[in-house]
């Protein structure tokens, strides 16, 4: 099996395709043959709903207890018993009491390096492990930052702001100053493009203007269709649900487009402050 990379999908902002992104981009990885774990790393779980877990709050083994073994010191279960097996993917589903957790690493020496200790003994499983990320820049967000090799950051440009993506960049800079010296950023993904309209034509100059040169912006764009989220309600991947959309066809082309770029990554500059 190859090096396995890890891949957080971040972004503070609310609603910019971040847990649309790691499912589908995760299942696309995972149908080009490769072993693939997503981690639900939001309190919302929307990711555990759309894996098909209906009731995350009923969860016998959250994603909170499994960190709070952690921060306790003691071993872990088995890893199946946090870890539900699909088809083609594996998850580790979390719930609301995710937000517990946050509260708590407050307090933990090392706090931040929490969610990299439950993942590190879990990459010789994997060819990939895909973490979704809270629309927050707090301890959460910096966990899956410390623990990942590299963030992908969907960007609908609809609602895309310049001083948004800068504290991002600041604190992705700031984690590998401090965390994870590693840490890359794989690049940007337009999320939800209406491709026709005059605000999408505007907004994509204004963010190629802005990034180019300095962060990697994705060839594939995720186009807005009502198939995602019809696809998201009878928790299947956009491929399987209606392999000929093009939102599928764009996923797939994104997920081949970070396959190829392997190990290089992109770039963050210390420029884009
Ligand atoms: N390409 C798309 N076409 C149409 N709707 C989409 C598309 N991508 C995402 N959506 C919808 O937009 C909404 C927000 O998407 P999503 O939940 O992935 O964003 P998010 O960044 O994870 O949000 P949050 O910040 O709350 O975690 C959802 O209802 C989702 O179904
Ligand atoms: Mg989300």
């Amino acid at each position: 099996m190859e090096k396995c990379k890890i891949i957080a999908v971040a972004n503070q902002k609310g609603g910019t395709g971040k847990t649309t992104t790691a499912s589908n981009f995760g299942n696309a990885l995972a149908l080009a043959n490769k072993k693939v774990l997503l981690v639900d790393f939001d309190p919302q779980a929307n990711l555990s709903m759309s894996f098909g877990i209906d009731n995350p709050d009923e969860l016998p083994l959250s994603m909170h207890d499994i960190l709070t073994y952690i921060m306790d010191d003691k071993d872990l279960p088995n890893k199946d018993e946090y870890i539900q097996h699909g088809e083609k993917i594996d998850i580790i589903p979390s719930n609301i009491n995710l937000s517990l957790t946050e509260i708590n690493l407050r307090d933990e020496m090392g706090g931040e390096r929490t969610l990299s200790t439950l993942l590190e003994p879990l990459r010789k499983y994997y060819d990939y492990i895909v973490i979704d990320t809270n629309p927050y820049l707090g301890l959460l967000t910096i966990n899956a930052l410390a623990a990942c090799d590299s963030v992908i950051i969907p960007v609908s440009p609809q609602l895309w702001s310049a001083t948004g993506l800068t504290d991002l960049l600041k604190t992705i800079l700031k984690v590998r100053k401090k965390i994870n010296p590693h840490i890359e950023v794989e690049g940007i993904l337009l999320t939800m493009c209406d491709e026709r309209t005059n605000l999408f034509r505007e907004a994509k100059s204004l963010i190629d203007e802005y990034y180019k040169g300095k962060i990697a912006i994705f060839d594939a764009h995720i186009p807005t269709t009502v198939k995602v989220g019809e696809a998201n309600y009878y928790s299947r991947s956009v491929m399987d649900f209606d392999p000929k959309n093009k939102a599928a066809i764009a996923y797939t082309a994104f997920a081949k487009e970070v396959m190829q770029r392997g190990k290089t990554g992109g770039e963050t500059q210390a420029s884009v402050e």
